[in-house]
C-alpha cells in the first residue's frame, strides 16, 4: 500500500510502500523519511498525524501516546496505525533527515545467545541477529516476540560499528507483559523480531561541537550510557575530554555494572568521575573498598548531579536516561544549575 506524507504547508515529504501487517512509522523509517518519533511503541504521541485520506486501523485503543491526538481533527499515532489501502498523512514537523551518519532502520530476527542476572529485577541478555545491525551508540532497538503485542524499547549496552551481537538489560517491571516472559522459561527459546536501530540521544565522537559528557541514568537508563562511555572510551575521546557518569538506583541490591565502571575508571583516571546513587540506603564500607574508583552517595540520582562541580567542564554535552521523573528532574538540574543549553541534552525517557 502507498503512504503519501504530507507537511502542515500541504508540501509532498515522500511516499513509500507499507505492508498491509506493518506499522506506517516503521515503514516510513526504514525508507529513510524524517517521520517524527520518541518511543516508537505507542507510549509519547510525538508521532501524531492527521489522517488526510485512506483508512488506518489502531492496532492499540489504550495507547497512552493517544492523550496527545485532538479529537475530531483525524488524528492518528503512526506508530500504532496500520493502513487499511493506500492513504495520505499530514505531519506537522518532520524530524531533520538522517545524515549520513544516522544509520537508517530495518527488521532483523533475534535469538538469545546468553543471558543472566544482574540484580533481582535486572537480566542482561545477549540477542543475536541474523545479519550484521549497524548503529550509533546510545541507540535502541525495538523487539517483539509470539503471543506478546506490541514492541518494546531496549538501549543497546555495548558499541561496535556494524555487529550481530546486541547487549539488551531488561529491568521487570511489575505486572509488565514482555518483562515477564523474558524472565521465564521460555526465554532462550523465544524468536525476536527486532526493527532499529532508533534514537538520537547518541555520541559520534566526529560530530562538530564535540565536549565534555555529562551523563545522567536512573536505573536501566544506564544501558545507552554504558553504549556512550565504551564509544568514548575505544575512540580515545576520553583522552581529550572530561566526562561525569551520576548512575542512580534505590538500594543496595540495585547496584550493577561496578566493575565496568571500575574497569573504565582505572583506563581514563585523570578525565573519567563515575557517582553512584543510592536514594534508600547508603551504601556501606565494604563495597566502598571493593570499587575505590567510585564515589557513593547517598540520595537520587539528580542530587548527585546537582553536587557535581563542573567549572571545568567545556562545551558540555548532556546525556539522561531511564524513568521519566529522573530524566525530567536530572533536565531540570542540567539547565538551571549547570546551565547546559537546552539543544546540548540528549534524553531518552522511558515511559
Ligand atoms: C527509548 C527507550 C529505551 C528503553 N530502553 C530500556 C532498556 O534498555 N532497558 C529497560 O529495562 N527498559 C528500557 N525501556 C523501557 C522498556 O521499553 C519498558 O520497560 C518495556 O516496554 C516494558 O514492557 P513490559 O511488556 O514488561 O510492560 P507492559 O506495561 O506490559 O508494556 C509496556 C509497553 O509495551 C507496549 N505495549 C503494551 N501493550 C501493548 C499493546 N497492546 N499493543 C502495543 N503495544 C503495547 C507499550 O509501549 C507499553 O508502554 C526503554 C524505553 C524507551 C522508550
Ligand atoms: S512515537 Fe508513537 S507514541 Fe511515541
Amino acid at each position: 500500500m502507498r503512504v503519501n506524507l504530507v507537511s502542515s504547508k500541504q508540501e509532498e515529504l515522500g511516499k513509500f510502500e507499507c505492508g498491509p501487517t506493518e506499522r506506517i512509522l516503521y515503514a516510513g523509517l526504514r525508507t529513510g523519511l524524517p517521520l517524527p518519533h520518541e518511543c516508537a511503541t505507542g507510549t509519547c504521541g510525538t508521532c501524531r498525524a492527521k489522517l488526510l485520506s485512506g483508512e488506518v486501523e489502531d492496532l492499540w485503543a489504550e495507547a497512552p501516546g493517544r492523550k496527545a491526538l485532538r479529537t475530531g481533527k483525524g488524528e492518528i499515532l503512526l506508530c500504532q496505525s496500520l493502513p487499511r489501502g493506500d492513504c495520505s498523512v499530514g505531519i506537522r514537523m518532520p524530524r531533520p533527515a538522517a545524515g549520513e551518519s544516522q544509520p537508517i532502520p530495518s527488521y532483523f530476527t533475534g535469538n538469545v545467545q546468553r543471558s543472566g542476572m544482574l540484580t533481582h529485577d535486572v537480566l542482561i541478555l545477549e540477542l543475536s541477529l541474523d545479519r550484521p545491525m549497524q548503529f550509533l551508540a546510545g541507540q535502541f532497538v525495538l523487539v517483539e516476540v509470539p503471543e506478546v503485542a506490541g514492541f518494546r524499547a531496549y538501549s543497546m549496552v555495548n558499541f561496535s560499528h556494524s555487529t550481530e551481537r546486541l547487549e539488551l538489560i531488561v529491568k521487570r517491571k511489575p505486572g509488565g507483559v514482555l518483562s515477564n516472559v523474558l524472565f521465564g522459561p521460555r526465554l532462550s527459546s523465544l524468536t525476536f523480531k527486532v526493527f532499529g536501530p532508533l534514537g538520537t540521544a547518541t555520541l559520534e565522537p566526529d560530530e562538530g561541537g564535540a565536549g565534555d559528557l555529562v551523563c545522567v541514568a536512573g536505573g536501566t537508563g544506564i544501558a545507552g550510557i554504558m553504549a556512550i562511555l565504551a564509544r568514548a572510551s575505544e575512540s580515545g575521546y576520553l583522552d581529550h575530554h572530561n566526562a561525569v557518569v551520576c548512575f542512580g538506583v534505590r538500594g543496595l541490591a540495585d547496584l550493577f555494572f561496578l566493575d565496568r565502571f571500575s574497569g573504565l575508571k582505572r583506563k581514563h583516571p585523570e578525565t573519567l568521575k563515575v557517582v553512584v546513587a543510592t536514594s534508600e540506603q547508603g551504601v556501606g564500607s565494604a563495597i566502598r573498598e571493593m570499587h575505590p574508583e567510585i564515589e557513593f552517595k547517598n540520595g537520587f540520582v539528580h542530587e548527585a548531579l546537582a553536587w557535581q562541580e563542573l567549572g571545568n567542564f567545556a562545551n558540555v554535552i548532556a546525556y539522561a536516561a531511564g524513568p521519566p521523573p529522573a530524566v525530567e528532574a536530572a533536565t531540570s538540574v542540567l539547565l538551571t544549575k549547570h546551565r547546559v543549553p537546552v539543544n546540548r541534552i540528549r534524553f531518552d525517557k522511558f515511559g
